[in-house]
């Protein structure tokens, strides 16, 4: 069934060719025996129809039509002779039951090595409260769980319109990547749900992610070793820990963060608004965030708006030591709305590697409520302008 209809496409195809039309390949899942039916495992038919798109010397497009396809595992590899777009008008079902394996890293749907790839619409449905349920037993013997969709050391890649629900861990991860956008997307996981990270950059350079709106149960957005060139532009944010920068400084040799912009973000009662967060340990070499734009940001009822905090040490692996990560450059300007908490304003950087060239402008901070809140201040040191509420402590 699957042959004669992948046939017929390509003598679609081959027509096409002939009159010359420039229309893309088009290599529909169904074609290649997908079920929509959201019970039959499709993933080697979206197999097949990578490598079709894949190989083809046009540019290619992976259709996936309207119903759920489960798909229990979805490794999509290049690199591919031309570009492909992936175009999902369908949702795509996780495996019931846990589809982790139990590894850490593990991911569900992943693009490798895929230049130019284009992923357009689609709800990807992780599935994840079975393993949620697990974790929150602490029977322990839970596998750590899945991201939902992982591009991996790909260059010019855009991902748009894409809606991701109930991952098992991240919804999206970019790393190794170079210049991928990140546009109109929504991700939706419950507040309670354990480290469903909405979308995490690392080892990438030039990644924009612009119109998100982000609910989930642990970051946001979150920035991790050797990104550079990031802007993060129009994502509303909550409930969850908000926009994080870090944690870094774990491992013992670690790629900085540079150049990394925050425009246009709303927080609503997020744990975090704007933070940037290192382990308080000695072992790294060399580390930093420096280049660090936040602006035009608006919270409400969020428990911590502004932070740094170099002091992170959950299992108390660090005694006495400080972060050797040194934080540079950051400013903050037009940021309003109400925090949550005593404290709107915390700079609580490394002893032994002070932040410097922190920048406060135009900033408006008051408790829920209107009551007026502090800002406090370690190791810390830039200047403030315009007008600063709660005072400046830099
Ligand atoms: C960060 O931005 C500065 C100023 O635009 C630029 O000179 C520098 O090359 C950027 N850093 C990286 C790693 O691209």
């Amino acid at each position: 069934m699957a042959r004669v209809n992948a046939c017929s496409l390509s003598l679609l195809l081959s027509c096409c060719i002939l009159s010359g039309a420039a229309e893309a390949a088009v290599y529909d899942v169904a074609g290649f025996g997908a079920k929509p039916d959201g019970r039959t495992d499709s993933s080697t038919a979206f197999a097949d129809a990578w490598s079709a798109a894949c190989r083809s010397l046009e540019p290619a497009t992976v259709y996936v039509p309207h119903g759920e396809f489960l798909l229990s595992r979805a490794a999509f590899a290049g690199p591919c002779s031309s570009r492909v777009t992936v175009q999902i008008d369908g949702t795509l079902v996780a495996p019931s039951g846990y589809t982790s394996r139990g590894g850490s890293g593990d991911v569900w749907i992943v693009f490798d090595h895929v230049d130019g790839l284009t992923m357009s619409g689609g709800t990807l449905d992780g599935r994840g409260p079975a393993l949620w349920a697990c974790k929150a037993a602490g029977h322990g013997g839970c596998p750590s769980g899945a991201t939902s969709l992982t591009v991996l050391n790909s260059r010019d890649v855009v991902i748009r319109g894409l809606r991701s629900v109930d991952s098992e861990l991240y919804h999206v991860v970019i790393d190794g990547c170079e210049r991928v956008a990140v546009e109109d997307v929504g991700i939706v996981a419950p507040g309670s749900s354990p480290n469903t990270d909405g979308i995490h950059v690392q080892a990438s350079s030039g990644v924009t992610v612009t119109r998100a709106s982000i609910q989930t149960g642990d970051d946001c957005v979150s920035v991790g070793p050797g990104t550079a060139n990031l802007r993060v532009e129009h994502v509303s944010c909550g409930p969850g820990h908000g926009i994080s920068i870090g944690s870094l400084g774990k491992e013992s040799e670690e790629a900085g963060v540079e150049n990394v912009t925050v425009a246009g973000a709303s927080f609503v009662g997020t744990e975090n608004g704007l933070r940037i967060k290192t382990w308080g340990r000695a072992a790294v070499e060399g580390a930093y965030v420096r280049g660090v734009v936040f602006e035009h940001a608006f919270m409400h009822d969020v428990r911590n708006p502004i932070i740094i905090d170099q002091n992170y040490c959950p299992n108390h692996i660090c005694p006495h030591q400080s972060s050797a990560v040194k934080i540079s450059d950051v400013r903050y300007t037009d940021i309003r709305g109400s925090s949550a908490s005593q404290v709107a304003v915390k700079f609580d950087c490394s002893a032994t590697n002070p932040c410097s060239g922190i920048g406060l402008r135009d900033i408006k901070l008051t408790l829920d409520g209107g009551k007026p809140a502090e800002a406090t201040c370690q190791h810390a040191d830039g200047k403030a302008s315009g007008y600063v509420e709660p005072p400046s402590c830099l």
